[in-house]
């Protein structure tokens, strides 16, 4: 694999699927692999989860790890032809192939602005180091994907699934500040590539990318939604048609366990407590966060073996 910005980058998802479940009863099986190559990691926001999983993931493969957030470097521009006398000090067409001389992968975390929409959809920041850096690059959330938060989920649901063809619920719920769609679009993406009955639920006017939910099932009444779901996947975002906005925060949009009922409760986190789901739901046995989030360690790792095994 040349990288891993998107799942599409995966030549056959169920079988890596598979290969993270393997790693995971093994992870230092390939421990040689990364032997003498170093995984750049560069943060331009931050992260818990992400930083930690994919530190770990390259390190149970032996790799060395250098991380920078980069907002404490130089400020990088990003536009072709720019006269840099403002508060630019560095293009990142230098920027990216000097890190590539110190690195053998890149990986990068960039969010989106969230007020131009054109501007986040081209994925510029990591379209940049795509195109100028001379090693391969690793998305650990841009301004429209997660595409390591999915693979992880996707190794959960294979994980818990008690039926051949599980029903799964993507939901919406309130938050009060405006969040990106990257999380829940990398989630349809790839809950598409799989054996299961996928349905989306969200108030009117969050309907995310038709282009991405293509011919997914949407309904605007969540309880009738999550009827008979084995997994239910709680997240906000902001909307897309109106972008960047917060169009309302209902509360009567946050899960409850009256509604989750036996299903599994799954989400990417950082969650908001008794605002995006209730006590009664995350501490119950329901709830597989905390796998969800120690998968994040076995998508990490496969990407990076995948990589590493094309070096
Ligand atoms: N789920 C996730 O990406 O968590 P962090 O933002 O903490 O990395």
């Amino acid at each position: 694999m040349k990288k891993y910005t998107t799942i599409y980058d995966l030549a056959h998802i169920p079988k890596t699927i598979q290969e993270a479940i393997q790693l995971k009863e093994n992870p230092f099986a390939y421990e040689d692999l990364g032997t003498h190559k170093t995984l750049v990691m560069l943060f331009f926001n931050a992260s818990l989860r992400t930083r930690l999983s994919t530190e770990k993931a390259a390190k149970n493969l032996g790799m060395n790890v250098m991380i920078l957030n980069i907002n404490n470097a130089w400020n990088l521009e990003f536009e072709e032809g720019t006269i840099m006398n403002l508060n630019s000090s560095e293009h990142v067409k230098e920027a990216a192939q000097v890190i590539s001389q110190y690195a053998d992968i890149i990986a990068i975390r960039a969010f989106p602005s969230l007020e131009d929409k054109e501007k986040d959809s081209s994925e510029w920041i990591l379209n940049s180091f795509v195109k100028y850096a001379t090693v391969p690059i690793v998305n650990m959330e841009s301004a429209t994907m997660h595409p390591l938060q999915a693979l992880a989920d996707a190794i959960t649901i294979e994980e818990l699934k008690t039926k051949q063809k599980p029903k799964v619920v993507l939901s919406w719920a309130p938050h009060p500040k405006a969040l990106p769609q990257a999380v829940a679009n990398s989630f349809v993406k790839m809950m598409q590539q799989l054996d299961i009955d996928f349905s989306i639920t969200h108030p009117k006017g969050y309907e995310l990318n038709s282009k991405i939910t293509k011919n997914v099932p949407i309904h605007y009444k969540q309880e009738e939604a999550l009827k008979d779901a084995d997994f239910v996947y709680v997240k906000n975002w902001s909307s897309y048609e109106s972008y960047g906005k917060v169009l309302h925060k209902n509360p009567n949009w946050m899960l409850t366990e009256a509604k989750l009922k036996e299903a599994k409760f799954m989400h990417c986190l950082p969650v908001r407590r008794n605002v995006v789901v209730e006590d009664a739901v995350l501490d119950s046995e329901n709830s597989i966060v905390i796998q969800q989030s120690l998968n994040r360690v076995y998508s990490a790792q496969i990407v990076l073996k995948k990589i590493l095994e094309n070096i």
